[in-house]
């Protein structure tokens, strides 16, 4: 096991079932999508701690405009955002993705000042990232209950529907769901519908469709920080899988395309090489130019999202809004 080990309170999720290690799936996933053509990698592999430091990054950045605009939303919406959260009573908040929970911060601080009564529960699968939420919200808000769980989403939902039959608030912000394939995105968000109950609720930040050049800058940033981070992933395959890129031979390139609405982010190959990577006993042969796709990042309409959302069992409750840089977050009821 190469996860971080934890420390209680945190419950540990991440051991798969059927005992393969993440190591393993990694490098399962790798010689897969390196096999395939044309090339893929899957995004969730971006997270190791080099790439959630460099995602950290890509936040602060100035064209990365969706951390500051969803930012915007709940700190402007934040009362009414808290008040229809906890207008049944007594809710588990769960965060899918919460990462560093700057932006739910803004919420749980207003949930706490009116004295709502609701328990944290942040998700994630980065073992490091859940033990400094943990510690970082014991120090500011010691009063909000927490129960960080490791783990992919869809255990840690089970293991709430199993262990808890009381209501769900689900939080799954920050366009999170972009990187979801139109039937996959309806796919998880039915089995989030299916464990949660009539009456609960999904907070979801979607980031909308807007200029291209303003969605392209973003993810091609001046100062090339994205850039690091999509390289990261051959670094990390060199890291944990003894593979030998020599990342200076591949460089970024994202493109957006307007009519489908999907930020792509490929790695090329700048010149025809072979690739060895000792943990899955292959080599890996690159054509001059040839790419491997590693991210797409859907941009929605309005109109998209609320039909994804009846399409799941979801009903729209409120859509909170930034007007000047496009980007929601929808509020939904279970049916
Ligand atoms: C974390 C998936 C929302 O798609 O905007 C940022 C990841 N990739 N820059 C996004 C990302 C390149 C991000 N999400």
């Amino acid at each position: 096991m190469e996860q971080t080990p934890t420390v209680a309170p945190m419950i540990d999720l991440s051991r798969k079932e059927d005992g393969t290690s993440s190591k393993e799936t990694f490098s399962k996933d790798v010689a897969e999508g390196l096999s395939q053509f044309p090339k893929s990698l899957p995004s969730r592999y971006f997270y190791d701690a080099a790439g959630s430091k460099l995602f950290q990054d890509i936040m602060a950045l100035p064209e990365y405009y969706l951390t500051r605009c969803e930012f915007k939303v709940l700190t402007d919406n934040r009362q009414e955002i808290a008040r229809q959260f906890a207008a049944s009573g007594f809710f588990h908040l769960i965060d899918l993705g919460a990462g560093d929970a700057l932006k739910t911060k803004i919420l749980l601080r207003e949930l706490s000042q009116q004295k709502s009564e609701f328990d944290y529960v942040p998700v994630d699968i980065s073992g490091d990232a859940m033990q400094q939420l943990t510690d970082s919200l014991q120090q500011e808000m010691p009063s909000v209950d927490v129960q960080a769980v490791v783990g992919e989403y869809f255990p840690a939902l089970e293991w709430l529907q199993e262990n808890k039959a009381e209501r769900k608030v689900v939080l799954f912000l920050g366009s999170n769901i972009g990187n979801f394939k139109a039937d996959e995105s309806r796919h998880f968000l039915q089995r989030i519908c299916s464990n949660l109950s009539s009456g609960d609720k999904l907070l979801m930040g979607i980031d909308l469709r807007k200029d291209p050049d303003t969605i392209l800058s973003a993810y091609n940033d001046a100062s090339g920080v994205t850039a690091e981070f999509n390289l990261n992933l051959l670094r990390r395959i060199n890291r944990e899988l003894g593979g030998e890129f020599d990342v200076e031979q591949f460089r970024h390139y994202p493109i957006y395309n307007p009519h489908e609405g999907v930020m792509r982010s490929f790695l090329v190959s700048k010149k025809e090489q072979d690739v060895y990577i000792r943990d899955t006993g292959q080599t890996f042969h690159f054509d001059a130019w040839e790419a491997i796709h590693t991210e797409n990042s859907h941009k929605y309409s309005l109109q998209q999202v609320s039909e994804l959302g009846k399409a799941c069992g979801f009903s729209v409750e409120t859509v909170f809004q930034d007007e000047a840089c496009s980007f929601a977050d929808v509020l939904f009821t279970v049916a």
